[in-house]
């Protein structure tokens, strides 16, 4: 057995059919004791050694069942920070490259978002008012924050059930980080426009007068995808207008006016059941990332079904895209040998305020 890890710097140059080589070894000498949890925009040479698929909510509820000593989470921090708050204390949470982050994720802090709620309390008690709700795509620390304050996790799956819940313990909600997801969310439910007012962080009082406070039945955070806001409803009329019976399906982290202009919004486990159930011979315009659309594209080409991407640039998430086989192989060697890296550990008191949020969610969902 190792006594030290292995260094990453050995595995830098590895050639990618070298690193394909070495995931395998590990993976075949490891056997049970590691799951490999992928999420949908992971990149083709490692979503090939996946276990197990998914969006958020399905990782999260998977990554909780399952019996592994090592859930090796090829996503983003927030999802390993999940894996790591739902399973067992004995089972170890890892993300192959630590900086594979959210930048969404990091548009909101613990710091902004409880200076955001001492300011609602200098007009209105924010505890007895507002249900802080955050997107899965979050720090730990922000969900036991919605722990600790009666509030909710929820996901790009469930997040009009998760808003009927919010509502019903108070009034208003408070939710963040992703304005898009809150406010087309809030759209469906029959909320105006003008009751969603948008948070500005690095404004006193966010921006928003008293009287926009009061009438306000969501407040959304300013924050966004930066994959997702690129895609236009300029992309969707040029679809429309060069094939008429194409139809047109976004993730809701796209802008409000792409979600009105879609035929269908849903989640990334959504997206793929809808267009793999549609009829052979369908024509599909998809807004959501690159990975999981060309990997659709392919499968979905016997049935005679067309699958585009919505934007004529390449918008990947760049950050799961840091999980590249390298990575994959030296983690997976390192628990060959007896040795952990990249563990993803929430700090107990977060965990446990955070775990109180997320259950809320998988009870509700
Ligand atoms: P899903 O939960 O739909 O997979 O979305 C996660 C995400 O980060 C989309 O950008
Ligand atoms: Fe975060 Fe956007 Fe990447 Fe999803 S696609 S993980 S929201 S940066």
């Amino acid at each position: 057995m190792q006594a030290v890890p292995i260094r990453f710097e050995q595995f830098n140059q590895l050639a990618d059919q070298d690193a394909q080589q070495r995931i395998l070894a590990a993976r075949a000498s490891l056997g049970k004791r590691a799951v490999l949890l992928c999420h949908h925009y992971q990149r083709a040479d490692v979503y090939r050694h996946a276990d197990i698929t998914g969006d958020s909510l399905k990782l999260s509820r998977l990554a909780a069942q399952s019996d592994a000593e090592f859930i090796v989470f090829c996503g983003v921090h927030f999802m390993a920070e999940v894996a790591d708050i739902l399973s067992r204390p004995e089972q170890i949470a890892i993300l192959p490259d630590l900086a594979a982050g959210c930048s969404m994720a990091d548009m909101a802090s613990l710091a902004k978002v409880e200076r955001c709620w001492r300011e609602i309390n200098t007009l209105m008690n924010a505890d007895a008012q507002f249900t802080p709700v955050t997107y899965i795509n979050s720090a730990a620390d922000l969900k036991a924050f919605c722990g600790r304050h009666g509030g909710i996790v929820c996901t790009s799956s469930n997040a009009p059930k998760i808003l009927e819940w919010s509502f019903a313990q108070r009034g208003k909600i408070l939710f963040f980080p992703d304005q898009h997801l809150g406010r087309w969310s809030g759209h469906k439910m029959g909320i105006p426009l003008d009751e969603m007012p948008v948070w500005d962080p690095d404004l006193e009082m966010g921006g928003l007068t008293p009287a926009q406070l009061e009438r306000a039945r969501i407040v959304l955070w300013k924050g966004h995808c930066a994959v997702h806001q690129m895609f236009q409803p300029a992309h969707i009329l040029r679809f429309r207008n060069t094939y008429p019976d194409g139809l047109v399906i976004s993730h809701p982290e796209c802008s409000f006016e792409v979600c009105q202009q879609s035929d269908y919004i849903g989640s990334t486990e959504s997206i793929l059941s809808t267009v793999k159930q549609a009829p052979p011979g369908t024509r599909w315009l998809v807004g959501t990332e690159l990975n999981l659309v060309e990997r659709l594209a392919e499968e979905v080409k016997a049935d005679n079904k067309i699958v585009q991407f919505m934007s004529p640039t390449v918008c990947m998430c760049s950050t799961m895209q840091r999980i590249d086989p390298q990575h994959l192989a030296w983690t997976l060697e390192n628990l060959a040998e007896g040795q952990v890296v990249n563990r993803i550990t929430v700090p107990q008191h977060e965990a446990v305020l955070a775990k109180v949020a997320l259950q809320r969610m998988l009870d509700v969902s």
